[in-house]
């Protein structure tokens, strides 16, 4: 898969399929499961490296979760894998076009992704994005809720009212016309997100903006209701953390009786004297 083949499944009227890999055993598993799209997204800060939000993730994690993910996918679907896409974290990319193009570059160079994704479209991000895109480096945009702001938007659904669904119609826009290949909306209203995939030539992938986009993007450990916290927008398919603990735990019990308690000091065997100096 090639970024174009994004568009050429929404040409064709084909639903896009992407899941999020963190490692080489889940993008295999994603890949097993036929999706189009593989998202290193920065949400593995929260999600595997157990940050309260994805702002702390640096670019070296994410290049070292990339290279595991793009291992995972070479063993898993050699013939025909799934495009694999990295997520720019939080100020890799923000602090100037140099600096940023300097970081994409370096998912392109050293992991095996072809596209990174980044948040927003602030001026100076669609610059970042026009420097990339005449670099050669294919760029996912993402709008809506963009977790990277969590400090200024929350988690809210965003574009609820019509000053703000127009604003968001004119960030799309502008974000098509940088040269992204693929926009991500996330947790907007699903009639503006329908519109917007209608209107817009590349394809728009969803999560919680309904059924009406070009395609559907879902953080895999939500899915699979590993998480301890599921955004109300992606319901789990299956409650995966509970089913681990429970067969887990039933392999614990088979072992045996469980471990006695730790001796107390007074019945510790003593200890070798410290030698005196
Ligand atoms: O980081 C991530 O997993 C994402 C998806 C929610 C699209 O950006």
């Amino acid at each position: 898969m090639r970024p174009a083949d994004l568009t050429r499944r929404k040409q064709g009227g084909l639903a896009i399929t992407m899941l999020t890999a963190w490692d080489a055993l889940s993008a295999a598993v994603v890949a097993g499961a036929g999706v189009d799209a593989v998202l290193v997204g920065d949400s593995l800060a929260m999600v595997v490296l157990g940050h309260a939000t994805t702002l702390p993730v640096t670019l070296e994690e994410m290049l070292h979760h990339c290279r595991a993910a793009g291992r995972g996918l070479a063993a898993a679907a050699a013939h025909h894998p799934p495009l694999l896409i990295c997520d720019l974290p939080f100020l890799s990319y923000q602090c100037g076009a140099d600096e940023a193009v300097a970081a994409a570059g370096r998912v392109l160079k050293e992991t095996p992704a072809v596209a990174v994704k980044l948040e927003g479209a602030e001026p100076e991000t669609l610059t970042v994005i026009d420097r990339m895109v005449r670099s050669g480096i294919p760029v996912m945009g993402h709008l809506g809720l963009t977790p990277q702001s969590v400090h200024q938007l929350g988690y809210r659904r965003q574009a609820g009212d019509p000053v703000s669904q127009e604003r968001l119609r004119r960030r799309a826009l502008a974000l098509q016309e940088a040269g992204c290949f693929a926009l991500v909306i996330e947790h907007v209203p699903a009639e503006l997100a329908s519109e917007l995939s209608a209107s817009l030539v590349i394809p728009v992938i969803g999560i919680g903006a309904g059924d009406g986009c070009d395609g559907q993007v879902r953080v895999t450990a939500d899915l699979l209701g590993l998480t301890s916290r599921q955004p109300p927008f992606s319901p789990p398919l299956m409650e995966g953390r509970a089913l681990a603990v429970e067969v887990l735990g039933r392999w614990v019990r088979e072992q045996g009786p469980a471990a006695a308690p730790a001796p107390t000091p007074a019945t510790r065997p003593a200890s070798p004297a410290a030698p005196h100096c």
